[in-house]
């Protein structure tokens, strides 16, 4: 069956968000590194890229190394970060071509200096794009984000804090620039928010599968969109058949 041809153009999520998990565990059932699964990973990123922009999704948005991520050992640390340098400077032609702005969101100036130099170097190399935003979530956490939120509001002081809004607070986040996710997707079978996008989430849709992150083909993000377009958004307010 044709999964893409069933979905609806018409109801598409505007930014859908990615908890990509299951790497190390892919890995050992093959009796590989861990390493091994975050390098079949970026395969899976690249599938899911491209399906996302071909249907016409404006945000994609990544968890790609949480500041949870620093206590694994070393070794692993280094290999993901140096991913990610290898990753950006490979993609950032596919990306062009594919008219596809790179951002990023996190504490980012913490990342080690190559990484972070080569972020820059991408996200500048496709600022000009427009047919979607990737945005990888670097050195983030959701209760970090709320926290230097919180403390940026703090240090401008602007407003009497009874004035405060959402909207302020939206505005003080690292995610201001991208609209609130409409679907998460989390792979590997954990039913969990990690610390992702906490405020953001509020009246997000939650999909959970048991597929492995380097297992997540197309077709598998066409699954997860067919998923959230039975569903009905509700807000807190009442269904339109009530
Ligand atoms: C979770 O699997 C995955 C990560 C912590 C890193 C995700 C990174 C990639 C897919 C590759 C790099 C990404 C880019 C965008 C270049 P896990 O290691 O927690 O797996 P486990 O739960 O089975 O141990």
């Amino acid at each position: 069956m044709d999964l893409e041809a069933q979905i609806r153009r018409d109801k598409l999520p505007r930014h859908v968000a990615v908890i990509m998990d299951g790497n190390g565990r892919w890995a050992a059932e093959r009796g590989q590194p861990r390493v091994f699964g975050h390098r079949q990973g970026v395969r899976a990123v690249r599938a899911v890229t491209e399906a996302a922009a071909e249907l016409g999704i404006p945000y994609l948005t990544l968890y790609a190394f949480s500041t949870e991520n620093w206590k694994r050992p070393r070794t692993e640390v280094n290999a993901l970060m140096g991913l990610l340098v290898e990753t950006i400077r490979t993609e950032v032609r596919e990306l062009n071509k594919n008219d596809i702005r790179l951002h990023a969101i996190g504490d980012l100036d913490k990342l080690p200096e190559r990484s972070y130099k080569a972020l820059l170097q991408g996200m500048k190399d496709t600022a000009d794009n427009k047919r979607m935003t990737l945005t990888l979530a670097l050195n983030y956490s959701g209760r970090w984000d709320i926290l230097q939120a919180v403390k940026s509001i703090c240090r401008k002081a602007e407003k009497q804090a009874e004035a405060l809004t959402e909207e302020d607070f939206d505005r003080a986040l690292c995610t201001a620039a991208l609209p609130d996710p409409e679907l998460l997707i989390r792979t590997s079978g954990e039913m969990r928010i990690s610390n992702f996008l906490l405020w953001e989430l509020a009246y997000t849709e939650l999909y959970f599968t048991k597929v492995y992150w380097p297992d997540f083909s197309k077709e598998e993000f066409y699954r997860a969109i067919l998923d959230f377009q039975r569903r009905e958004r509700r807000f807190g307010g009442l269904s339109a058949s009530t």
